[in-house]
C-alpha cells in the first residue's frame, strides 16, 4: 500500500498554520539559493509556497553562481543578526568553489532549520534535544503513520550521506530498531536487504532497489528523486514491481518529498519558539 506523503504533509501543515495564526509575531524563514541548479530552483519554490501556506514571513535570496564564499558568509551573518528572521536554510548543493561546511558552519545553531551545523548533529548523535534534519524527520513520521512498530525491526539504510543516510540510521536507532548501513563498497546489498523489515534508499539512482531484493511485507521508503531522460521522476525504487512485495511503499513524487517540506515548517516553528522564548 502506499503512504500518502501529500496527505500527511497537509495535515501537519494545516495543525502549524492555525498554531501560526495565533502568534503576534510571525516566524520568518530565510531561503538562500547560489546558482540555477534546476531542481534546486523546484525544491526552493516548493519551500516558500509552504511558508506562504502556513502563514510565515519567508525571504528568498537568490544569488548568482559566481557570488564569492565571503559575500555569501556576509550574507549568513545578516541573517543570524535579523530579527525577522527565525531559520536560515542554504539549498545544497553549493558550487564547487564554496566550502559548504564552513558556510553551514556559520549559520547560527538556533537558527539551523536543516540541522546540518555540527552542533545539532553532534547533539543528534548524543541523543540530546535537538534540531533534526528535515528529511530524516519526515521519514520516521511516513513510517509512524503506518502503525507499524519500528522497535525490534531490521532496519537497512542503503547510502550514508550527512542529510539522509546517517541521520536516518541514527533516528531508527533511537526508535529501537536495528540498523544497517549500506553503500557504494557494501558486498552482497541483496543479502541485506532480504534480511529487512524496512528498507529507506538514498542512493541517487534511479530503479536501484528491485523486487528480488525485498522480504515480503517490508516497508520501503524511497528518498530518491531523478530526473529521467523523458523528463518523468523516479525514485531509487523499482516501484511498480517492489510494490508488490512491500508492506508499505512511498511513492516518488508525493511520498518524502512533500514530509520534507512539512518537517521544515515544524523545524522552523522549533526554532521560533526558542528564540522568541515561547513555551
Ligand atoms: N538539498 C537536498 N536536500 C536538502 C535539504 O534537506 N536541505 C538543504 N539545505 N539542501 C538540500
Amino acid at each position: 500500500m502506499d503512504i500518502d506523503g501529500r496527505k500527511l504533509s497537509k495535515k501537519i501543515k494545516d495543525q502549524i498554520k492555525i498554531k501560526v495564526e495565533k502568534l503576534e509575531k510571525k516566524p520568518g524563514l530565510a531561503v538562500v539559493l547560489v546558482g540555477e541548479n534546476s531542481a534546486s530552483q523546484v525544491y526552493v519554490r516548493n519551500k516558500e509556497r509552504a511558508c506562504q501556506k502556513v502563514g510565515y514571513y519567508s525571504r528568498k535570496i537568490n544569488l548568482p553562481v559566481e557570488t564569492t564564499q565571503e559575500e555569501l558568509l556576509n550574507l549568513i551573518e545578516e541573517l543570524n543578526n535579523d530579527e525577522l528572521i527565525h531559520g536560515i536554510l542554504v539549498q545544497l548543493p553549493l558550487p564547487n568553489h564554496i566550502d559548504s561546511e564552513k558556510i553551514i558552519l556559520t549559520i547560527d545553531p538556533k537558527k539551523d532549520v536543516d540541522g546540518f551545523h555540527a552542533l545539532n548533529m553532534g547533539n543528534l548523535l548524543i541523543g540530546k534535544k535537538t534540531i533534526i534534519p528535515c528529511t530524516p524527520k519526515g521519514i520516521i513520521e511516513l513510517i509512524k503513520s503506518t502503525g507499524i512498530e519500528i522497535s525490534g525491526k531490521n532496519a537497512v539504510v542503503i547510502g550514508r550521506s550527512n542529510i539522509v543516510g546517517k541521520p536516518i540510521s541514527l533516528l531508527l536507532m533511537k526508535n529501537n530498531a536495528t540498523i544497517t548501513i549500506c553503500h557504494s563498497k557494501t558486498l552482497d546489498l541483496k543479502k541485506h536487504c532480504l534480511n529487512a523489515d524496512i528498507i529507506v534508499a538514498a542512493i541517487g539512482k534511479p530503479n536501484f532497489v528491485t523486487e528480488d531484493m525485498v522480504k515480503k511485507g517490508c516497508v520501503v521508503i524511497d528518498v530518491g528523486i531523478n530526473r529521467l531522460d523523458d523528463g518523468s521522476l523516479s525514485g531509487d525504487v523499482d516501484y511498480i514491481n517492489v510494490k508488490n512485495n512491500s508492506s508499505y511503499i512511498t511513492p516518488v513524487p508525493g511520498g518524502v518529498g512533500p514530509m520534507t517540506i512539512a518537517m521544515l515548517m515544524q523545524n522552523t516553528l522549533e526554532c521560533y519558539k526558542e528564540i522568541e522564548k515561547l513555551e
